[in-house]
């Protein structure tokens, strides 16, 4: 086993993904060249809460093998995406009096214990304590005070937990398929990694990553993680609001929105009919696109503006680098353009692509932002620790990467 291989693993409600890379040697140009991936139907999670060990279990080791096959090599650690309405983000700040004339590596260690001490219920746990900015003696926006002087020293974190049974079941299933979970990340933080640029996230930008069940909301402003949300809303309820509005089973409802959904309906000739199942079995009967198209717009302008809400909420309603939209359901057509109207601002698709190399081509897809996010995540935490997914380690544990054992 190598030990700088990376895996990511994306337990979506849809779909499972995997990524294996390997973590590029040189330093200078930190990057993940990948080597595998696998994909396998799941069918066991509901709004990302294990509903079903058995099936994750399945879609686990279906998409490892895939991706392991691939690659060529195994691994027994994988980076595991955890989601779902039960996340909880907040911002928490941590004060620390500086007892020598300079800040010491030692003063930044004793002001996150004490941002991150926050009192957490019996059910929830601690996913993420992320270090966003310092201030010392009151002056803001501080990236490394080490070695300033100072007489106090603040630390804002942003912090993520979550519901310790969904937790404990993500590490159940990726137990029994015969892997181990290096580290649990918040799907949409994951996501953000690998379709969100440095720049962007300077001058402001939220990627909305549309699953199955669920829609992911992660915006940055001047390089720090404003806002993170997930709301219970995705390609499935469009599948559901066809079925409503077409009166046709899921399966074909399904169907129908892959083959012929369309995000805005004016993009649709009002002409073009598509086949459907009729009510008698046998017979088929035609419906305009537009009315698909029609169905599929209101939803999405309905959970847009959910979005559009909970930015201006958050202070975040002029995002210079505007909207990245990525996920299974951004493969719908027009929805750059029903996002554009709905945001008046700059809108993309998101697609993992920046700092792969080897079968980068292989994730170039929405729907494999989370998993390739997920990698990516990993290699940061590699260069920084020198921990891969095989259990061969380099050895290199800096300060840094034992202080980010003990905190993640
Ligand atoms: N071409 C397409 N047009 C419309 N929808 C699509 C298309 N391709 C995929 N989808 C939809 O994208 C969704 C799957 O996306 P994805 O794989 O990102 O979800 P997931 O990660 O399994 O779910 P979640 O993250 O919510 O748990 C499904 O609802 C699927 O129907
Ligand atoms: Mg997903």
């Amino acid at each position: 086993m190598r030990a700088n291989l990376i895996a990511g693993l994306d337990i979506g409600t849809a779909n499972t993904c995997v990524v294996i890379g390997e973590v590029a040697n040189d330093l200078r140009r930190p990057g993940l060249t990948i080597l595998g991936v696998g994909q396998a139907r799941s069918g066991g999670l509901r709004g990302d809460l294990v509903t079903n060990i058995e099936e994750i279990t399945e879609s686990v080791r279906a998409s490892m093998k895939e991706a392991e096959l691939m690659a060529g090599v195994s691994v027994d650690r994988v980076y595991a995406g955890i989601g779902g309405d039960h996340v909880r983000a907040s911002r928490s700040m941590g004060v620390v009096a500086i007892a020598e004339d300079e800040i010491a590596q030692d003063d930044i260690d004793r002001v996150h214990v004490v941002a991150r001490a926050v009192a957490l219920p019996p059910d929830r746990e601690m996913i993420h304590a992320i270090p966003q900015e310092y201030r010392v003696d009151h002056q803001r926006g501080i990236k490394d005070p080490v070695g300033m002087q100072a007489v106090r020293l603040e630390a804002e974190v942003f912090l993520v937990t979550c519901q310790i049974t969904a937790s404990a079941n993500i590490c159940k299933a990726v137990n029994r398929a015969g892997y181990r979970v290096q580290e649990l990340v918040l799907e949409p933080l994951a996501g953000a990694r690998a379709v969100l640029t440095e720049d962007e996230k300077e001058v402001g930008v939220a990627m909305i990553e549309i699953g199955a069940a669920t829609t992911d909301v992660a915006a940055y402003y001047e390089g720090k993680v404003q806002h993170v949300s997930i709301l219970p809303f995705g390609g499935a309820t469009l599948t559901a609001d066809l079925v409503r509005g077409l009166s046709v089973p899921f399966s074909e409802a399904h169907k129908v929105k892959e083959h012929f959904g369309v995000a805005l309906a004016h993009l649709v000739d009002p002409r073009e009919t598509v086949p459907l199942p009729g009510p008698v079995p046998g017979q088929s009967r035609r419906v305009a696109r537009e009315l698909i198209a029609h169905v599929i717009e209101q939803r999405l302008d309905e959970v847009f503006g959910i979005v559009q809400g909970e930015l201006q909420g958050a202070g975040l309603d002029h995002l210079g680098a505007g909207i990245v939209l990525t996920g299974g359901g951004a493969a719908l057509p027009g929805i750059v353009d029903l996002a554009q109207q709905v945001f008046a601002s700059p809108v993309r698709l998101g697609v993992p692509s920046e700092g792969l190399s080897g079968l980068a081509d292989s994730v170039h897809r929405p729907r494999f932002a989370v998993a390739a996010g997920l990698a990516l995540w990993g290699a940061d935490k590699f260069t920084e620790t020198g921990r891969g997914a095989s259990t061969v380690t380099s050895g290199v544990f800096t300060k840094l990467g034992t202080w980010l054992k003990e905190f993640f």
